[in-house]
């Protein structure tokens, strides 16, 4: 029975005609995810507080509209809003509905976000832009106040459309995260808002949150969707509330273990998902573990998921502390970003990512970005729009050529180590070789021999503008300091990019720190490198 009602959404997806974004075209997209509340407000102010976290801080979609110069000028291509319906309007014991995840009516908007036109306005603006909207859906529950009497006293008449017990799981906590039976029935946190589970198993509620998401997408011409809590609902109902979407989705399948996290896309559970498997991995390696942990993790994604490049690569999101929580290291983020973008994957950047902010777990991660006064000179932003615009110009460039698409040609690892993940992706002639690396800043001086080109390639790197000249077999000399990532492009392809107006000659040696490291200070540091070296062969 779940086989054929899965063989048959599928069925559906293939045959379903929708002129919405296909998966593939997502895979050439990189994503900025934005939580409304938190990220500009309508009348442009950056001076409001907003330190009390568990309250409304007004950030509204117009604000966004007002601020998508910002995102596009890191080179992102698509945005990722917060949910966009109806919530609990109730100050409970935790916080208001600022995130838009407690929606108690579906069929009506958030009016602290703005009003219809004024979403339509968002949609409409990013498309003119050639920017695809992607907005945060939950199909797992809906959300009402109560007082912490349990089972909670549900009034389910306030809610819209599901306005009967009947749509419902019978209560009970999960309490059991190893089981599915219990994960997906039971109802999550009821604390203060009961989270009413819907029955996703039933064909009322299955075919309410079609017509439902249909009607969404078609009108306010939605590209994707993110999933929220996915694993929470019946796994068949997933595929078929994709296809009644008609349009690629991002679903939240929260696991670190290969073998829960790969089937619901092995499946046809779901096109996509954020990259969970990789996100421990990335924290890990950048604070004090190994980066051969982030290439195993990487190498059995690919072996056990089919689709590794619709996944989204993320190293922050609004559930999890922030990278620089762990860390503040600026070139520890640098490298963790680095990695996101030039990895196999759809980039998923979370809004204040880029301004190093340091929150740790919700809601402190959920800072407003209007305090950064939107600093377009702070580091990550500018890593981010470097290494968006190296990955959108191959993109472009390849579809161009009719070559394997930058996306499609997997990343190689050219060396691994505890230190270290080098490695080109993008077809010979398109690729961008990149080293990254988790010494921090206080990494010293010393270079690295690193493959991916032909022999005598004239190549540049992005960060430091320096050109150089590859070997004869085809390797780059890197001049590593401070634990600064790497990224090199072919020159001929510089242009096209439009980075690094004025370049200069990479010295031979190490880009001129010899001096300043000293001759011992460096030959320490190749000591270590050709150690390393030795331990991978
Ligand atoms: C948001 O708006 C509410 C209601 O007007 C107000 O009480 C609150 O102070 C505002 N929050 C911020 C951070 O401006
Ligand atoms: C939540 O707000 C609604 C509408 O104001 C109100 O009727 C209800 O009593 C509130 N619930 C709780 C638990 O306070
Ligand atoms: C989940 O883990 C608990 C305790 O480790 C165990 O008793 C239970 O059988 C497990 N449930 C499933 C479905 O594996
Ligand atoms: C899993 O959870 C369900 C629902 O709570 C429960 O009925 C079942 O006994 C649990 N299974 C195991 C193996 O614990
Ligand atoms: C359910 O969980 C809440 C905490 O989330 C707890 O306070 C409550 O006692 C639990 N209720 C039942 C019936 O298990
Ligand atoms: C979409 O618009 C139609 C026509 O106005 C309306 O009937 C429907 O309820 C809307 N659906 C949603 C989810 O907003
Ligand atoms: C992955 O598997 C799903 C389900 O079988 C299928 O729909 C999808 O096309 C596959 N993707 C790739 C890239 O093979
Ligand atoms: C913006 O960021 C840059 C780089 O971190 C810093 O030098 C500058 O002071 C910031 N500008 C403002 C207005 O904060
Ligand atoms: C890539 O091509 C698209 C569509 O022509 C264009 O809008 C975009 O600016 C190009 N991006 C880069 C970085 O060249
Ligand atoms: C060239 O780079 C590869 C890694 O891509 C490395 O294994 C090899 O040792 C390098 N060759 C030289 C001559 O340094
Ligand atoms: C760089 O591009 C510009 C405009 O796209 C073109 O006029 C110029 O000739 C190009 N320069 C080189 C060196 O290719
Ligand atoms: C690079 O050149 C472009 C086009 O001439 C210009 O808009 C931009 O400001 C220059 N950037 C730098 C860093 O000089």
């Amino acid at each position: 029975m779940v086989a054929a009602t899965l063989f048959l959404a599928v069925a559906s997806a293939l045959l379903g005609v929708s002129n919405a974004a296909t998966t593939d075209e997502w895979k050439s997209r990189s994503i900025y995810q934005v939580v409304v509340d938190r990220f500009a407000k309508t009348d442009g102010s950056t001076t409001a507080t907003c330190d009390e976290l568990y309250l409304f801080c007004n950030g509204s979609w117009t604000g966004l509209v007002n601020q998508l110069d910002y995102i596009q000028g890191m080179g992102f291509t698509a945005v990722q809003i917060s949910p966009v319906v109806h919530n609990i309007e109730n100050d409970t014991i935790v916080g208001d509905a600022y995130h838009g995840y407690w929606q108690d009516d579906l069929y009506a908007l958030n009016e602290h976000f703005g009003t219809k036109d004024e979403l339509l306005k968002l949609s409409d603006e990013l498309h003119s832009r050639d920017m695809y909207f992607l907005v945060d859906v939950v199909v797992n529950n809906m959300a009402q106040a109560f007082d912490n009497t349990y089972p909670p006293p549900i009034d389910y008449a306030l809610i819209e459309p599901f306005d009967n017990q009947e749509y419902y799981h019978t209560y009970c906590n999960v309490t059991e995260w190893n089981n599915s039976t219990n994960y997906q029935d039971c109802w999550l946190y009821p604390l203060g808002v009961a989270l009413a589970d819907l029955y996703t198993e039933k064909e009322t509620v299955i075919d309410m949150f079609g017509t439902w998401i249909k009607g969404l997408v078609s009108n306010y011409s939605i590209d994707g969707l993110r999933i929220d809590a996915a694993k929470h609902v019946d796994n068949a109902f997933l595929p078929t509330f994709v296809s009644n979407a008609g349009v690629f989705a991002l679903g939240e399948v929260l696991t670190g273990v290969v073998e829960n996290f790969c089937p619901y896309q092995t499946d046809g559970l779901l096109p996509g998902m954020p990259n969970y498997l990789e996100y421990y991995k990335i924290i890990s390696s950048f604070n004090d573990g190994s980066m051969d942990d982030l290439n195993t993790i990487r190498n059995q994604a690919r072996d056990s998921c089919n689709d590794t490049a619709a996944l989204g690569s993320f190293v922050e999101n609004h559930d999890m502390p922030r990278f620089a929580y762990y860390n503040d290291d600026m070139a520890l983020a640098k490298n963790a970003l680095s990695y996101i973008i030039l990895n196999d994957g759809i980039p998923l950047v979370y809004q204040g990512q880029e301004q190093h902010y340091s929150g740790g777990d919700t809601p402190l991660n959920r800072e407003a970005i209007w305090l950064s006064g939107y600093n377009t000179s702070a580091e990550l932003y500018q890593t981010a729009k470097t290494l968006n615009t190296a990955r959108n110009t191959m993109i472009n460039l390849t579809a161009t050529a009719g070559t394997t698409s930058y996306v499609a040609s997997q990343a190689q690892s050219l060396h691994v180590d505890t230190n270290h993940l080098c490695q080109v992706k993008g077809p010979s002639g398109y690729q961008i070789v990149s080293c990254i690396v988790n010494l921090s800043s206080t990494g010293s001086s010393y270079t690295l021999s690193i493959g991916g080109f032909e022999a005598g390639d004239e190549v540049v790197e992005l960060f430091s503008c320096t050109t150089s000249t590859a070997s004869n077999t085809g390797n780059v000399t890197m001049a590593m300091d401070k634990g600064q990532p790497k990224a090199y492009i072919l020159q001929s392809n510089l242009n096209a990019t439009g980075l690094c107006n004025t370049t200069t000659e990479a010295s031979a040696s190490s880009g001129g720190n010899l001096a300043r490291g000293g001759a011992s200070g460096v030959s320490l540091f190749l000591g270590v490198v050709v150690a390393a070296l030795m331990v991978v062969m």
